[in-house]
C-alpha cells in the first residue's frame, strides 16, 4: 500500500470510527427494554436506531459536506452526488430490542455508483469487519478470509426468517437447498453475511433485504474472497434480495434456488 492514503482508505478509516462511535451509542440503550414504535413497513424503530442514524449524518456532513447520504430513518440527502453514503443506525432491530447481541451498524459507500467501502460493526460483540475495493478485508485488524468449503454437505446455510423463504416463489428452491446442507442456522440479519465474510458459515440466503442492509456486504464479501448478490444472482444494492457465499457455492445455491 502506498504512504499516502487513497480516497478509499481515507472513507474506510473514517467510516470505521463513525461506525464504532455509533455502536457506542447504541449501547447506551442495549438491554434497557428500549420502547419500539411501529413503521408504515410494519418494522419497529427505537430512539437508538434514530440516536444513532442523526449522529453518522451529523459526523459525514461534516466531514463530507459533498457526498450524498440515504439512511433508512432519515431518508436521502444531496441525490446524485458522486459519492453516496448509505446507512443502517442498528441492523437486527428486533434482536436489539430483546437483548440478543447480534445487532449492527452498517455503512456502506458507493463512489461513482459502485459499492466501495463497506463497515459492519456489532457493538455488543466487539466485532468490526470493515473493507474497501483493493484494500482487503478486515475483522477487527486481522485479514478475513471466506472458507474454503466447496460441497454443500459440509456448508453452514443461514437465514433471518425462514418463513419468508417458505413463501412462493422460493419454497421449493430453499428446501433443496436446505435439505442438501450439513447445516442450517438462524444466525440471520447482518450477522450472517458476516459469518460467510469470516470463514465461520458458507451461505446466507435473505430474500428481503433494501439497500441499506445490501450496502457494505458487496465490498466485505468480495474483499473476503467470496459473493454477494441478489438471489437473481446479479451484483447489486436495490435488488431486494441477499445472497451472501464463499464464492465456490454461488452457482449451485442460485441454480437450487431458481424457482
Ligand atoms: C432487517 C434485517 C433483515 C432483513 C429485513 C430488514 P432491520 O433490518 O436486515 O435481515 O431481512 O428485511 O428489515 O429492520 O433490523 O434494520
Ligand atoms: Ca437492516
Ligand atoms: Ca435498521
Amino acid at each position: 500500500m502506498s504512504s499516502i492514503p487513497s480516497q478509499t482508505q481515507r472513507i474506510l478509516e473514517f467510516a470505521v470510527r463513525l461506525a464504532q462511535e455509533a455502536g457506542r451509542i447504541t449501547l447506551e440503550h442495549f438491554g434497557k427494554a428500549p420502547a419500539a414504535e411501529t413503521k408504515g413497513d410494519g418494522t419497529p424503530v427505537t430512539a437508538a436506531d434514530r440516536a444513532a442514524e442523526a449522529f453518522l449524518r451529523q459526523r459525514i456532513e461534516a466531514q463530507y459536506p459533498q457526498h450524498g447520504i440515504l439512511g433508512e430513518e432519515y431518508g436521502e440527502s444531496r441525490p446524485g452526488a458522486s459519492i453516496r453514503w448509505i446507512l443502517d443506525p442498528i441492523d437486527g432491530t428486533r434482536s436489539f430490542l430483546r437483548g440478543v447481541p447480534l445487532f449492527a451498524v452498517l455503512l456502506g459507500v458507493e463512489i461513482e455508483g459502485w459499492p466501495s467501502v463497506g463497515v459492519a460493526h456489532f457493538p455488543a460483540l466487539g466485532e468490526t469487519l470493515a473493507a474497501g475495493r483493493g484494500l482487503g478485508c478486515w475483522w477487527n485488524g486481522r485479514p478475513a478470509r471466506v472458507s474454503e468449503v466447496s460441497q454443500l454437505r459440509h456448508a453452514a446455510v443461514l437465514t433471518t426468517d425462514p418463513v419468508l423463504l417458505l413463501e412462493e416463489p422460493l419454497r421449493g428452491g430453499w428446501e433443496r437447498l436446505a435439505r442438501e446442507a450439513g447445516l442450517v442456522r438462524t444466525w440471520g440479519d447482518a450477522y450472517g453475511h458476516a459469518l460467510v465474510a469470516t470463514g465461520r458459515a458458507e451461505v446466507m440466503v435473505d430474500p428481503v433485504l433494501s439497500p441499506w442492509d445490501a450496502a457494505p456486504f458487496l465490498p466485505i464479501l468480495s474483499e473476503a474472497g467470496g459473493r454477494f448478490t441478489d438471489l437473481g444472482g446479479q451484483e447489486r444494492l436495490d435488488g431486494r434480495s441477499g445472497l451472501s457465499t464463499n464464492g465456490w457455492l454461488h452457482p449451485q445455491v442460485l441454480e437450487l434456488l431458481a424457482p
